[in-house]
């Protein structure tokens, strides 16, 4: 154990040597231009001072995450969205896209570089930036929860319903499973694939479009022990 903890400090070291010298810089993509333009919209709702996680508001703080920032997206931990991608399709999808996923990478790999101060957004852009990444939408659907309908395990709708969204609860964390809605005429519709989604960061999924969904209809794949609200339409 004592060994192993050794090699590791000893590691550690090796591979944050190069931020005491000069990294040598071989990526085009810098912290101005880029990366800050993805943060403070996929990032910084959470990661600031006073959020639930530490600051990655500027250069200076995020510099020394740079590659655990490239471990966490590449793994789909950060920032945490608990979907897999093209399985329903949400208007309030935070994964980071795969343009996204590159940008950052290439950053992290290729000397995090600043860049030049013109480039970096004015703050009021930034701000707004960051209002579109703040909680998913959670509060906007908190003020209208009247008409959800909780499902759980095989679930038949007995009335016909507009969907406008998913609200996950007590899901397991480890596991992937792929919600789906099949219609009385057989059809199939996918709705959601939860995969590493945490009740630390519950969320509401919301549909790019309401679905409606006849009398009759099953909903599966909800995981044992765990419910869905089925957010309805708002009616105007
Ligand atoms: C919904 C809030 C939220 C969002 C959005 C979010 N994070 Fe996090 N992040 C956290 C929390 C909370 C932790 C601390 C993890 C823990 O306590 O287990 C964390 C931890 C991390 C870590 C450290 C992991 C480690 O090595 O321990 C990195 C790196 C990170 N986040 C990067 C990012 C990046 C990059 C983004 C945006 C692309 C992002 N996060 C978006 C909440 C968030």
């Amino acid at each position: 154990m004592r060994k192993c903890r050794l090699v590791f400090i000893f590691t550690v070291f090796l591979l944050s040597a190069p931020a005491f010298t000069h990294d040598i810089i071989t990526t085009p993509v810098t912290w101005n231009r880029e990366i800050s333009r993805i943060f403070y919209s996929r990032c910084i709702a959470c990661h600031r001072e006073g959020g639930m996680a530490f600051s990655l508001l500027d250069y200076r703080e995020a510099f020394p995450w740079r590659t655990a920032i490239k471990e966490e997206i590449l793994e789909r931990r950060m920032p945490p969205w608990g979907a897999v991608k093209g399985f329903g399709d949400f208007r309030n999808d935070q994964a980071l896209t795969p343009e996204q996923l590159e940008l950052v990478t290439s950053w992290s790999q290729g000397g995090s570089p600043e860049g030049e101060a013109k480039d970096l957004p004015s703050k009021d852009k930034l701000e707004e930036m960051m209002k579109e990444s703040a909680w998913y939408g959670n509060a906007a659907h908190a003020g209208r929860q009247s008409g959800e309908i909780i499902a759980k395990g095989d679930f038949k709708l007995t009335n016909s319903f507009v969907l406008d969204g998913l609200f996950p609860r007590n899901v397991p964390q480890s596991g992937s499973f792929q919600i789906i809605a099949e219609f009385p005429d057989g059809r199939i519709e996918p709705l959601l694939w939860l995969e590493g989604y945490k009740e630390q960061f519950a969320h509401v999924f919301l549909l790019q479009t309401p679905l409606e969904l006849p009398a009759g209809t099953m909903i599966t794949g909800i995981p044992a022990g765990s419910s869905i609200a089925l957010l309805p339409a708002p009616k105007d």
